[in-house]
Formats: structure tokens, C-alpha cells, sequence
């Protein structure tokens, strides 16, 4: 596909701007913004950017959060022409907001365009579109320890057209969400599932997309993981139902008694910009990191004598979640009431104190979005301090 490459630039870089008149009231705001849960409550606003074969991007908006209209052809509902991006924007203690490498998520979304014959927005949009929201929205960013605005980017074909092709008219938009804990317990340890029934992707699949099918078939084995009481679905390779790939909604990492983290390698899981970034502090501590292939079996047998000592989900809407157990069809690792491990949680702090602002930024990852002065504050179309 070279849709990106000959896509024809822009042709209106002007942000029209529509106020959302009928937007919650300071109040009504607040008392979201007091228990936000996840995914449940939106803001005022929304971003809306076209693109067409003929026309590449044009006419970016910010308008207010309501429906959208869309053709009953629209390829996206028939074919599921879609891919989203998932970021959160911190608010620091001197009010500023600030997003964690906004960057990565646009070359991530570039790359799940590639694969679904979408568009590639440029990265300064992306970036540029995030502040044109916040600018607008920027008071949903809630300022209580572990809260944070979760900003939804997504991209889908829009064209009322039948035949099965990339579709030549497609909309960019974000959306945003004030979140808290993704998991009721908050950093609490959880239980997850181990489909062997169902695949998430496969070889050549989509699985390494961020593209609505992917979660639409993990749908059915998340259900059966609620039922068994766990928090998330884990999936196995499709192949041969050895090797480990990652939940849901998140990477998966195993620490070894001798310190070293490992990570599952494969062409169908999700490059995790959260996994990623752990990884980064862990080797900056002198952790050994290794991303490669693991059996269930070495999961297994390595709990069992003691050289896997803790197990953690991450990503960015669980942050870092110690896992406690791992319950399958006829076996279980660990245990429901496994304490949280010390250097999960370790790593956990030091991630959060990074995004929060409460410890130096040493890796260049945050991109300030909110218009105000002072230090790292950059113009829009800036993409970071790095
Ligand atoms: N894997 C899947 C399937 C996900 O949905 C996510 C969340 O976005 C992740 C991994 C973690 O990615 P990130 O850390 O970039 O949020
Ligand atoms: C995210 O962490 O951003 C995701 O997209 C995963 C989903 C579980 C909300």
C-alpha cells in the first residue's frame, strides 16, 4: 500500500472551531470529574479531520460532542475499515497538562493505517489535534492522584460504497474521556483468563494493528473470563496454543527471581508504548530485559519453583496491574490473593511519577498540550521536548 506516500498534502490547515453552547455546567463537570470510573462520561468536545483521495486531509474541526451521521453504506459498518489510538493527558501540580509520548501513538496509528489500507496521518496533526482539544476541553482534566483525561484518536472509512476495497473518503476524530482506575479494584492484583478456545489474531492477521476486529474477537473470551470472575482475557499464539501473547487490553511482562524482566515477542500482539517505556526504566535500573518467546509451560513451571516471582499487565488504561493468578480449564497459577509485587509496584511508581510530573522526565516523553507558558510549553505542530 503506498496510500500515505502519494496522499496529496492537505489542503485547509485552518482548525474551524464551534463551541459546544449546551456543555455541562462547572458542576456538573465536578461531580464527574469526582468519580470518573472509565469510558463512561465524555467532554464537551470532539475532533473531526476528512480525508479523501483527491483532497488528503482537509477541513480540521473542533466541534461539539454529539452523533455522527454517516451513510447506512458507510464501508467502516460492513467491512470494518477502522483503527483507534488510546493516550492519556495528565494534569501536573502547577495545572499544566501533558500527554506521554504522543509521538509513539501516532507512528503506532501510521503503522495500523498501513495494515488496514487507511490514510497515515502526519504526527503534527495528531499531536496538533490533541491540543486543539484540550484547548477547548482542557478543564476535564481532572487533577485527583491516579486521574487523568483518556483521549480516544480513531480513523475509519466513511465511504458509501459496497465493493470490497480501501475506501476513498475517511474521518479522523478524538474524543476524550475523563478516566480513573481502569479495573474496579484499582492497582489492586487481579485474576485473568486463559483462552484456549478462541485466538485473538494470527500470523499475517491484524493482531500488531490497534484495529476494532481485534477486540471484537476477544469480546466472546473476555465474556467467559467474567464469568470465571477474572479481570481479562489472556491469549495464546493461534498456532499451537504454546506460546504467551498478551490480554485483551494490555502487554504482559514476567519478572525472574534473578531480576530480569521478560516480555512475549511476536508478529501479533500489540507494541505496547506503555510495556515499552517500563522496559526502558527497568534496564535503566540494570534490570536485564529480554523479549522473546514463553511457553504457558515456562509461566507455569517457573512459579512453581520459584523463579517467576511476579507477573504485571500494562498499558494505558491499566497503567501497570499486578496479575495474581492465571486460572485456565485445568490448571491455575499463583493465587486470588497474591500480594502485589515490590517490583511491579516499584516500576509502577516510577512510570506514574514521570507522567505526573513528579520526577524528571529524563527520557524526553512528555509533550505539553495545554496553551499556558513556562518551561517545556512548545507552539502546536511541536511534537515534544525531546
Ligand atoms: N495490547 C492491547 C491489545 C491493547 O489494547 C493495549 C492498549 O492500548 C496494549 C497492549 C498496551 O498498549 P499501550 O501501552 O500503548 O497502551
Ligand atoms: C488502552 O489501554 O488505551 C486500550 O486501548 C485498551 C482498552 C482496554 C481500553
Amino acid at each position: 500500500m503506498t496510500i500515505a506516500a502519494d496522499a496529496p498534502a492537505a489542503t485547509d490547515l485552518t482548525w474551524q472551531v464551534t463551541r459546544n453552547l449546551a456543555g455541562k455546567s462547572p458542576q456538573d463537570r465536578a461531580k464527574i470529574l469526582a468519580d470518573p470510573g472509565f469510558g463512561t462520561f465524555f467532554t464537551d468536545h470532539m475532533v473531526d479531520i476528512c480525508w479523501s483521495g483527491k483532497g488528503g486531509w482537509h477541513r480540521p474541526r473542533v466541534q461539539p460532542y454529539g452523533p455522527i451521521s454517516l451513510d447506512p453504506a458507510a464501508a467502516v459498518l460492513h467491512y470494518g475499515q477502522e483503527i483507534f489510538e488510546g493516550l492519556k493527558a495528565y494534569r501536573h501540580a502547577d495545572g499544566s497538562i501533558w500527554s506521554f509520548r504522543p509521538d509513539a501513538n501516532a507512528r503506532r496509528m501510521q503503522r495500523s493505517a498501513h495494515r488496514l489500507a487507511l490514510p497515515e496521518l502526519p504526527v503534527e496533526y495528531f499531536i496538533d489535534s490533541l491540543r486543539q482539544l484540550i484547548a477547548v476541553d482542557g478543564d476535564w482534566v481532572p487533577s485527583a492522584p491516579e486521574t487523568s483525561l483518556y483521549l480516544r484518536p480513531y480513523m475509519f472509512a466513511k465511504e458509501a460504497f459496497l465493493g470490497v476495497r480501501p475506501a476513498d473518503k475517511v474521518a479522523f476524530y478524538v474524543i476524550a474521556s475523563p478516566a480513573g482506575a481502569y479495573f474496579h479494584g484499582g492497582v489492586a492484583p487481579v485474576s485473568i483468563w486463559l483462552s484456549t478456545d478462541y485466538a485473538r489474531a494470527g500470523r499475517g492477521g491484524t493482531g500488531a494493528a490497534k484495529t476494532g476486529g481485534n477486540y471484537a474477537s476477544s469480546l466472546i473470551a473476555q465474556a467467559e473470563a467474567s464469568a470465571q470472575g477474572c479481570a481479562q482475557v489472556m491469549f495464546l499464539d493461534s498456532a499451537e496454543g504454546t506460546y504467551l501473547e498478551e490480554l485483551g487490553g494490555m502487554n504482559i511482562v514476567l519478572v525472574y527471581r534473578d531480576g530480569s524482566l521478560v516480555t512475549p515477542k511476536s508478529d501479533s500482539i500489540l507494541e505496547g508504548i506503555t510495556r515499552d517505556s517500563i522496559l526502558q526504566l527497568a534496564r535503566d535500573r540494570g534490570h536485564t530485559v529480554e523479549e522473546r518467546p514463553v511457553t504457558i509451560d515456562e509461566w507455569r513451571e517457573g512459579a512453581e519453583s520459584g523463579d517467576i516471582v511476579e507477573v504485571f499487565a500494562c498499558g494505558t488504561a491499566a497503567v501497570v496491574t499486578p496479575i495474581a493468578q492465571l486460572k485456565a480449564a485445568n490448571f491455575t497459577i499463583g493465587s486470588a490473593d497474591a500480594a502485589a509485587g515490590e517490583i511491579t509496584m516499584s516500576l509502577r511508581k516510577e512510570l506514574t511519577d514521570i507522567q505526573y510530573g513528579r520526577e524528571e522526565d529524563r527520557h524526553g516523553w512528555l509533550t505539553r498540550l495545554d496553551a499556558g507558558g513556562g518551561d517545556g510549553a512548545r507552539p502546536a505542530g511541536d511534537a515534544g521536548r525531546g
